[in-house]
């Protein structure tokens, strides 16, 4: 019996050098430590032996059986730790080499000033009304106070459809008589944002397209004191609480009277420079008090009503501000541009 332990621990110990991975070792485990393995039946009969050999016997069987299971646990470790070094050798990872950059969107220079707008306007209680860019000739000219033939739809150069009659809208201001004509004769306070179209040439100061932001207020006692102090409060929002601003007289049809807000250049600080062509102001925007006539043909009485408009160009705003001085990067879709903001 004794001779029999030491073959089965000679034959167990062999084998185990040939397990070479933590498979081979489980497979191993069972066929010389598992239940029906040779040494756990010898360690059942032992009852069966003659009682003088059964101490030796029974130690002995102890002694192999705790021997294997050593060197199995050493193996199993020397195993596991060959693994670990084989996959940080073949998986290794070089945490030094750049990331993989990949690109991501961005709003465009011109939505990211339209946005700084809204929320100015809407802090001072503005509401956001859209109007159509396909409008009629009559909301874009005549009923702001233009009939056909007024010279001073010289100053807009429009893009006609073949329709009679329609027309690409040359400025935002045709979106008041839409909000009047829905709102009367209710009091207003909204912003109408878009895009504008003109047949123009186009060149580095001029544009086929380009947004416009208009303002209307309308209520009862709307006074140009208003007009002044809301977009002096808009402008100090936008360029800084210490900018200084000016109005100009100014000439609109559908306003009277009108004018133009100049902010000091925020370039030269007022010194005076090319951006500002040396004169220290730039001008933002252009306003007045909605005509009567305006108001009249938005469905609000001019007895009883006033109101101011403005409209003002936010791509105009953005070359100012980062001294943009060709505006057809906006639309030439050209990436080297547009990724610089
Ligand atoms: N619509 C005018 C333009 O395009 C701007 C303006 C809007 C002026 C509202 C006065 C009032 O130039």
């Amino acid at each position: 019996m004794l001779d029999k332990l030491q073959a089965l621990e000679s034959a167990a110990l062999a084998d185990l050098q040939s397990a070479q991975n933590e498979a081979a070792l489980q497979e191993w485990k069972v066929k010389f430590l598992g239940r029906s393995a040779e040494l756990s039946r010898i360690l059942d009969e032992l009852r069966g032996l003659p009682k003088e050999q059964r101490p030796a016997v029974g130690r002995r069987a102890n002694e192999v059986k705790g021997a294997l299971e050593r060197a199995y646990q050493g193996r199993l470790e020397g195993a596991r730790s060959a693994a670990l070094d084989r996959t940080l050798r073949e998986d290794r990872l070089d945490v030094t080499l750049p990331g993989a950059t990949f690109p991501l969107g961005r709003l465009h220079p011109a939505t990211q000033t339209l946005r700084q707008i809204y929320r100015i306007w809407a802090e001072m209680g503005f509401q956001v009304y859209r109007s159509p860019d396909v409008e009629t000739e009559e909301h874009n000219f005549e009923l702001l106070n233009m009939p056909a033939h007024h010279p001073a739809r010289d100053m807009w150069d429009t893009f006609y459809t073949v329709d009679p009659g329609v027309l690409l809208r040359t400025h935002t201001s045709p979106g008041q008589i839409r909000v009047m004509r829905e709102r009367a004769p209710e009091p207003i306070r909204v912003i109408l944002p878009g895009m504008c179209y003109r047949y123009e040439q186009v060149s580095p100061r001029s544009e086929v397209q380009f947004n416009q932001v208009e303002g209307l207020a309308v209520g009862r006692n709307i006074t140009f004191a208003d007009l002044k102090g809301t977009l002096t409060a808009f402008a100090r929002r936008f360029f800084g609480q210490a900018v200084n601003t000016r109005f100009r007289a100014a000439y609109f049809p559908f306003t009277e009277p009108s004018a133009e807000m100049d902010v000091e250049c925020f370039v030269c600080g007022g010194e005076g420079c090319p951006v500002c062509k040396r004169t220290g102001w730039l001008e933002i925007l252009g306003s007045g008090m909605v005509h009567p006539i305006v108001l009249q043909n938005g469905g609000y009485d001019p007895q009883q009503y006033s109101g101011f408009a403005f409209g003002m160009g936010p791509e105009r705003i953005t070359m100012l501000k980062h001294g943009i001085d060709d505006i057809r990067g906006f639309w030439a879709n050209d990436l080297r541009f547009l990724e610089q903001f």
